[in-house]
C-alpha cells in the first residue's frame, strides 16, 4: 500500500537539472534526492519547535538522542539534566538525522505513537511541517475504515537528502528546511549562507522563487575527517556543529572559520578511558607548548578514531617555525595542530 501511493506521487515528479534531483509536485514543493545504495547519510533537519516543548520530547520525536540534538546546535553538553530543559516556541532546532533510502528515494522514516488528543494536522504540526497530514494519511492509510487511534504506530517519512555529502567539491551537510511565511530563497541565503543560485541549483528550481511549506534543501560547509587517517572511522560534521563519537566519549567541534575539526573529551561519559595521551598529562584536543633555547615545542594529543571502546590517540611533536607559532597562540590552546 505504501509503495503504490509512492508511485501515485513518483508520478508528478519532474527531472530538472541532474538525474539525482527531483522535485516533487505536490500542494508545496519538497526536493527530493533519488539514490541506490542502501547506506545511510548523514544530513540534518530544520525543526521550529511548534510550541514549548522540552529537549528530550523534541528527541523523542525524532528518535535521536538528547546529547546529539544539544551537538548538533553546538549547546554545552554539561548543563544539568539537559533533558528537561525547554525550547521556547518558534526556537529554531537542527535535528542531526540518518537519511536512509528507501525506494529509491533518500527520506527519513520514524516510528511514532499516536496519542489521544492526536489528530492528523497535530502531528504534522508536531514535526514543524516536515510532513503533512494528508502524507500521513496516505502513507499509514488512515481513513474512515482505519481512523487514528490512540497507542498505534504510524509511519513519518521526512524528505532529507545528503548528494554525496558535496557541493561544488567542498564537504557539505544538508538540511531541509521548511519555508516560512515572508521568506524569500535570498533571505534564506542570508541566513544560512549559500548564494540565490546555488540554492536554485541545489533545488532544481526552474524560477528562484519559493512558497511558505517548501522544504528546501540547503548546504552548510562541514568538516570532514577523510583526510586526517582516522582508523575505521569517518565523521562529517557541518559547520558550527559538535558531532559525538567513540561511544559519546569524545566530542569533535566543527570550527566554522578553518573548517577544521577539533575533539576533546565530551565530558558526559563517565567511564572512558584512553582519553589521554601516554607519557604526557595531555587529554584528547589538549595543546601544551614548551618554550626553550632556540624556540618552542608544541605537543598535542590528538582524537584517531575509535574500535568499539578502544580509542586511538596521537602524540605530536612539532618544533613550529615563529610563523606557524604566531597561528598557534593566536587560535588559543583549542588548535588543531594538522593545519601545521
Ligand atoms: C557548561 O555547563 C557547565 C554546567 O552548567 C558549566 O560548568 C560549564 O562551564 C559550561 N561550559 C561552557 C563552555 O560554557
Ligand atoms: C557519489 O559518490 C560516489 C562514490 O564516490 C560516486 O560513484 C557517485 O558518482 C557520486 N554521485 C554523485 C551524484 O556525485
Ligand atoms: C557556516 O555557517 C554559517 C551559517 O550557519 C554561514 O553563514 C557561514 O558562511 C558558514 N561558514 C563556512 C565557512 O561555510
Ligand atoms: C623539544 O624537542 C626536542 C626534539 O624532540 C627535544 O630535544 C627537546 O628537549 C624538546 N624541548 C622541550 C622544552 O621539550
Ligand atoms: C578496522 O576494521 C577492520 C575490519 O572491520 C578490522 O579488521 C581492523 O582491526 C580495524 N582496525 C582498527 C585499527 O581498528
Amino acid at each position: 500500500m505504501m509503495r503504490s501511493n509512492q508511485l501515485e506521487q513518483l508520478l508528478v515528479f519532474i527531472f530538472i537539472l541532474s538525474p539525482t534531483l527531483l522535485v516533487l509536485v505536490t500542494h508545496a514543493k519538497s526536493t527530493i534526492e533519488a539514490c541506490s545504495s542502501t547506506d545511510s547519510c548523514t544530513s540534518l533537519l530544520s525543526y521550529i519547535v511548534p510550541w514549548d516543548s522540552k529537549f528530550s520530547e523534541i528527541a523523542y520525536r525524532f528518535q535521536v538522542n538528547v546529547f546529539d540534538v544539544l551537538a548538533a546546535n553546538s549547546i554545552n553538553l554539561t548543563i544539568p539534566s539537559p533533558g528537561n530543559q525547554i525550547l521556547q516556541e518558534k526556537s529554531m532546532l537542527k535535528i542531526p538525522n540518518s537519511c536512509a533510502c528507501v525506494d529509491g528515494i533518500r527520506r527519513s522514516i520514524i516510528a511514532y505513537t499516536v496519542k489521544a488528543a492526536d489528530s492528523l494536522d497535530l502531528i504534522s504540526q508536531g514535526y514543524g511541517e516536515l510532513v503533512s497530514a494528508e502524507q500521513i494519511r496516505t502513507m499509514n492509510g488512515i481513513g474512515p475504515k482505519n481512523p487514528l487511534t490512540s497507542g498505534q504506530s504510524i509511519m513519518i517519512q521526512l524528505p532529507c537528502t545528503c548528494f554525496n555529502n558535496t557541493n561544488n567539491g567542498v564537504s557539505s551537510v544538508y538540511m531541509s528546511y521548511v519555508v516560512q511565511s515572508g521568506e524569500s530563497l535570498s533571505s534564506i541565503g542570508r541566513e544560512f549562507g549559500p548564494t540565490l543560485m546555488e540554492l536554485v541549483s541545489i533545488n532544481g528550481l526552474d524560477q528562484p522563487r519559493v512558497d511558505p511549506g517548501d522544504i528546501l534543501a540547503i548546504p552548510f560547509s562541514a568538516c570532514s575527517s577523510a583526510n586526517l587517517n582516522w582508523y575505521n572511522e569517518s565523521l562529517i560534521v557541518p559547520n558550527g556543529s559538535i558531532a559525538l563519537t567513540a561511544n559519546d566519549c569524545v566530542k569533535c567541534f566543527c570550527r566554522p572559520s578553518s573548517l577544521k575539526l577539533h575533539c576533546s573529551p565530551s565530558g558526559i561519559v563517565a567511564s572512558c578511558s584512553h582519553l589521554q595521551c601516554k607519557e604526557s598529562d595531555l587529554f584528547i584536543g589538549d595543546v601544551s607548548i614548551q618554550q626553550n633555547a632556540i624556540g618552542c615545542n608544541v605537543s598535542t594529543c590528538l582524537y584517531r578514531g575509535h574500535n568499539g571502546r578502544k580509542i586511538f590517540i596521537w602524540k605530536i611533536l612539532l618544533m613550529p617555525t615563529a610563523q606557524q607559532m604566531e597561528k598557534i597562540t593566536a587560535q588559543g590552546h583549542q588548535s588543531n595542530l594538522q593545519i601545521l
